[in-house]
């Protein structure tokens, strides 16, 4: 697949998420180490998806949403779970599609390049577990079918690992 954001189309969505989840199972493949998994997940979307500037995990600790592994530009650390995109999709323990985040009331802007942004929870057995952030310098980056795509990546993701003792 083409990185150039031009390669974005409806049509072009399922095959991009066959491709990542076939790599994503390469990468994953004999490896349980939590943290190790959620550093590669997030390198390989960085490197597969076309048009992003940023892509990673906020962890949570205790109330807070903690910066965990990711790829793009340094980023805010904590995110309270009444703040932004990332805490409103912690709380609401729902994806989140956000096609224009300067109309996002409360967004955090961790990086001014950033157009739209989407925002999945990591839940395991109902356990918050944190969220998988990926931001775009594009208006309207993301649908439907990313939330759901990546939803999947997320489950595998956490069948993949071993999180019965994340740090707290
Ligand atoms: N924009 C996010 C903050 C995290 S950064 O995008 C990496 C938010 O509003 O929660």
């Amino acid at each position: 697949m083409s990185h150039t954001p031009a390669a974005i189309t409806a049509a072009s969505i399922p095959d991009f998420y066959r491709q990542l989840h076939q790599q994503l199972e390469a990468v994953l493949a004999g490896e349980s180490d939590w943290i190790c998994n959620l550093a590669q997940t997030a390198a390989l979307i960085m490197e597969l998806m076309p048009g992003l500037n940023w892509a990673g995990f906020y962890l949570l600790r205790h109330d807070t949403l903690v910066l965990g592994p990711f790829q793009g530009r340094v980023a805010c650390t904590r995110i309270a779970l009444d703040r932004g995109v990332c805490g409103a999709a912690a709380s609401r323990r729902a994806s989140l599609v956000v096609p224009d985040v300067h109309s996002f009331p409360g967004h955090i802007a961790c990086d001014p390049r950033s157009r739209s942004e989407i925002v999945v929870p990591v839940i395991h057995h109902g356990r918050l577990l944190g969220v998988l952030d990926l931001d775009s310098p594009l208006p309207a980056r993301f649908t439907d079918e990313d939330a759901r795509g990546l939803e999947g990546v997320v489950t595998r993701l956490l069948e993949a690992s071993d999180v019965s003792h994340p740090p707290a």
